[in-house]
């Protein structure tokens, strides 16, 4: 019975302190990306699972060993959504939005589930931030799409990252690549583990995957893919990586970045942070131009990426940056005597419907252990009501950072918690 009390394996609960930090990134996200005309969109945790097998493709791990699919009870197989592009792009399409100008921005904040290993960084059920941007070829939109991720990290106060680059070709010239690449792979055939026997007849980019150090041996001495590229992906590349330097980006050419999903075409990218150890790939995306005509919609091309929140925060801890300070109330109500509770509570609610935050006990905590507990909360004030008070109209209001009194009257006391909650609030969004 003792396994009921522990969140099942690769999953974990975000507890009230670890809130406000997370939600100072997805605030700075969502800033960032409404900055650059993105809207939120947000689909079903679970799709049909044939989504997934034509949009990420059937030789990737994430299909082959990482689903969460099952049956319903109406027979139909669904799986838990492991990523949010095959999800969005079918969601452009039920929506009609490729009818409306192009390109259409979107962005998403959602759970994404994965049977994975767990370990630091490595999670069952992870979030994402996301964008997917629909219905334009242009290489500046991949470039645009970069320096986006780019800003938000540089906004979160992220160090030690680094963005790696790369072409993975298109339709015309991805076929000659991948033939080049099985040929050899099949030329070195016993030096390969098992798995990449098998990727070189499904999807011999998928060797690229493999952590096996004599896969990666053989893989130094293979076939380049820049060196398949046709005249319009190069030139694709060319515009990508200008108009990265317009935005000061620096990059690493890695042109063994193919990532672990089937549908990219032209532009990878991957943001590796240094601090984050195995698990460096903090966020990353691509084109898939023909992402959204294999799920069965029409030929419209897309970039996005997709960015994990756990791996954001792990790497700003490792970063050394705290986030907001962890909302505190502005005022603590103590009940000197039992006869002003009422007013304290009643209290309580004026305050909290002028919108400032307020606490009181509901422990019977002796004056003492309430004053305590005023201190303890983080509260700028505490307002002390006792008999005296309650006969005279006049609060007590200690300042609790200076340890100074002082008798209002409600108006006052009021007047000077709206100040405090006004200070609180710009100390939270600076
Ligand atoms: P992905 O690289 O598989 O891409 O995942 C994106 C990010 O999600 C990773 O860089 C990582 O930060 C985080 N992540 C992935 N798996 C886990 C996990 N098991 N635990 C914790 N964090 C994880 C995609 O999913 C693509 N849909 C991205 C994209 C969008 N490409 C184009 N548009």
């Amino acid at each position: 019975m003792a396994d009921l009390l522990t969140a099942p394996k690769g999953t974990y609960d975000i507890l009230p302190e670890q809130q406000p930090l997370r939600r100072w990134v997805i605030a700075i996200a969502e800033d960032v990306f409404t900055r650059y005309g993105y809207r939120r969109i947000d689909t079903p945790m679970f799709e049909d699972t044939r989504l997934f097998l034509r949009g990420i493709g059937e030789a990737t791990d994430i299909v082959r060993k990482e689903m969460y699919t099952f049956t319903d009870l109406g027979g139909r197989s669904i799986t838990l959504r492991p990523e949010g592009t095959a999800p969005v792009a079918r969601a452009y399409v039920e929506h009609g939005m490729h009818t409306l100008p192009q390109p259409v921005k979107l962005y998403y904040h959602s759970p994404m589930f994965r049977y994975e290993s767990p370990q630091a960084g490595r999670y069952r059920q992870h979030y994402q931030l996301g964008v997917e941007a629909f219905g334009s070829s242009a290489p500046e939109l991949d470039a645009e799409v970069i320096g986006l991720l780019a800003t938000l990290y540089r906004e979160l106060g992220l160090r030690q990252v680094e963005l790696r680059l790369n072409s993975m070709g298109c339709k015309e010239c991805r076929p000659g690549y991948s033939k080049a690449l099985r040929s050899y792979l099949s030329q070195n055939f016993d030096g390969l583990c098992a798995e990449c026997r098998e990727r070189t007849r499904l999807n011999p980019l998928r060797t690229f995957d493999c952590k096996v150090e004599g896969c990666r041996g053989l893989l130094a001495d293979a076939p380049r893919l820049p060196d398949y590229l046709c005249a319009p992906c190069r030139g694709h590349h060319e515009r990508v990586k200008a108009c990265l330097e317009l935005q000061e980006l620096q990059y690493v050419d890695d042109h063994t970045l193919v990532r672990g999903l089937d549908y990219y075409t032209r532009t990878t990218f991957e943001f590796q942070c240094s601090l984050l150890g195995a698990q460096s790939g903090i966020g990353g995306g691509g084109r898939y131009d023909d992402l959204v005509a294999t799920i069965g919609g029409p030929p419209v091309p897309g970039v996005g990426f997709g960015t994990g929140v756990e791996r954001i925060l792990l790497a700003l801890e490792r970063s050394g940056v705290q986030g907001p300070r962890p909302a505190s109330p502005v005022v603590y109500l103590v009940a000197l005597a039992e006869s002003a509770r009422s007013a304290v509570f009643r209290l309580a609610h004026e305050l909290r419907q002028a919108g400032i935050c307020a606490d009181l006990d509901y422990v019977e905590r002796s004056p003492k252990g309430q004053m305590k507990q005023a201190g303890r909360s983080g509260a700028r004030y505490a307002f002390i009501l006792g008999e005296e008070e309650l006969a005279t109209g006049v609060l007590t209001v200690r300042d609790l950072t200076t340890g100074e009194e002082q008798r209002l009257d409600a108006a006052a006391a009021g007047k000077l918690a709206r100040a405090a909650a006004r200070q609180a609030s710009t100390a939270f969004t600076e």
